[in-house]
């Protein structure tokens, strides 16, 4: 039965929000096996923009261009990410750049873009290029879980291009299971620190990645070296503002996050899409095998095919499921009344797959964002996987680098397929990971 949010103030001339107050159980169950299709029974029942409650908070989840546009450009300052975001990760990511608003936030996402510079950049992908093509080289072929391979492959990375640091295999693993324990706080259902549960094991493994920043971080402070870690430590603004050790720990660790799984989950995506889609995997690799092994910053842009390819996969699975924001005040969101103190839950995806913006949009079009096409172009937020706004993805070109880089190389060396009844599901315990680790069978060209 559909509710009305709230009432609407008298005169205000503001719309209410319709939806199910607390997810029935048929929501919850659809959510569990399959997140979309949950987005989609909410679309075809509510339109716009529908209310829902989660783990107690009343959730706003605007499902079009027009509705998520204002609390994502938040021109009159209303909605704010701390409150909104440290509710979902704050128990291990806290303090980091994206829980931050106002003029902090300005102040430090001026210092951390240091890091992100065309220069530095181009230094990451000439130090990434060989251990990439190294791993790649190395996959096992035969069956394998490809999600997991990409995981470990990126984290691996992380650790040679942002911290620039080499660890034995036992410290490497260490530090990851930290990070593991810190990610599952953020899906954990009980969201209170309890002896045994994940929010208590998050704790842990933040007390765990502070202390190894801590120790490394010295040596970042003393002579400049071509790592993000370092580059942070060494950042200044003309007015002489740095970040404090403890703002560099806090900024490391949420940037391992942000780093991570959201590039592991768009290869993955990709992975599955070219898998599903034989004639475009044979595209992509006729161009990558067109081009010389080693890409330069500059030749990246050469990857026409595959770029169409990226921004399809994150089109249909954006690896950061929401944007969460706050209201801060009573206000609108393109005409409908949101209350002070609503969350509201922006979920690319809804958007991504809703009809009236797409063509045909649960299907695989990568041609879908060409010159011709630009469907993309519709509306400034008919494609987002990125968010936008002042809190708009700092390492999205990073990311593109990073993720372009590694295909060209899994393409240039291997075909791979993956069973004919596998279909593409959230593993429900994670943010984004596929279920059974993305199962394939990889030959060597
Ligand atoms: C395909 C990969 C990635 C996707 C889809 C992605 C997506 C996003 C999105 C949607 C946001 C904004 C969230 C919001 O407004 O609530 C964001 C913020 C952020 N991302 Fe990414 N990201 C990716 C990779 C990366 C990488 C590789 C890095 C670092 C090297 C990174 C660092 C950050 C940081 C620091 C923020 C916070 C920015 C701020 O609040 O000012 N991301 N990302």
């Amino acid at each position: 039965m559909a509710k009305r949010m709230c009432a609407v103030p008298e005169g205000s001339g503001l719309k209410p929000i319709y939806g199910t107050g607390a997810p029935g159980f048929v929501d919850m169950a659809i959510s569990a096996i399959d997140r979309k299709a949950a987005t989609r029974r909410r679309r075809e029942r509510f339109g716009d923009i529908t209310y829902q409650n989660f783990f107690g908070r009343t959730c706003v989840l605007p499902m079009t261009p027009d509705t998520a546009e204002p609390a994502i450009m938040n021109r009159d300052k209303i909605f704010a990410n701390e409150p909104a975001w440290d509710f979902m990760i704050g128990v291990a990511f806290k303090r980091g750049l994206l829980l931050m608003d106002g003029e902090p936030h300005r102040r430090h996402r001026l210092l951390f873009q240091q890091a992100f510079s065309a220069n530095n950049l181009k230094g990451y992908l000439q130090r990434m290029q060989p251990m990439v093509e190294r791993r790649v080289e190395n996959l096992p072929t035969g069956e394998l879980r490809l999600a997991d391979e990409f995981k470990a492959i990126i984290l691996d990375l992380a650790l040679e291009v942002f911290l620039g640091v080499r660890l034995s295999r036992a410290e490497a693993d260490r530090v990851n299971a930290a990070f593991l324990d810190c990610l599952a706080g953020t899906t954990a259902l009980v969201r209170r620190n309890l002896p045994g549960g994940a929010y208590r094991r998050a704790a842990k493994g933040r007390a765990v990645l502070e202390a190894f920043f801590r120790e490394h971080l010295p040596a970042k402070r003393g002579r400049e070296t071509p790592d993000l870690f370092s580059i942070l430590c060494h950042a200044s603004a003309e007015d002489g503002d740095r970040f404090t050790d403890e703002q560099i720990i806090d900024h490391m660790i949420f940037l391992l996050f942000a780093a991570h799984d959201t590039s592991a989950t768009a290869l993955s995506t990709m992975a599955y899409h070219l898998a599903k889609n034989p004639e475009w995997q044979r595209r992509a690799r006729a161009e990558s095998l067109s081009l010389s092994a080693e890409l330069g910053y500059d030749t990246l842009s050469e990857l026409r095919c595959l770029d169409r390819v990226l921004k399809e996969s994150l089109r249909l699975n954006a690896p950061v499921p929401v944007l969460s924001r706050a209201a801060l005040e009573d206000t609108d969101l393109a005409g409908y009344y949101v209350p002070k103190g609503t969350l509201i839950l922006i979920a690319p995806d809804a958007v991504h797959e809703n009809p009236a913006v797409w063509h045909d949009p649960t299907r695989f079009d990568p041609d879908r964002f060409t010159e011709d096409r630009a469907e993309d172009r519709a509306h400034r937020f008919a494609w987002f996987p990125f968010g936008g706004g002042v809190h708009k993805c700092i390492g999205l070109h990073f990311a593109q680098l990073e993720i372009k880089t590694m295909m060209h190389h899994l393409l240039r060396h291997n075909e791979w397929t993956v069973p004919s009844d596998y279909e593409w599901k959230v593993d429900p315990r994670t943010l984004g990971d596929p279920k059974r680790g993305l199962p394939a069978r990889f030959t060597p060209l």
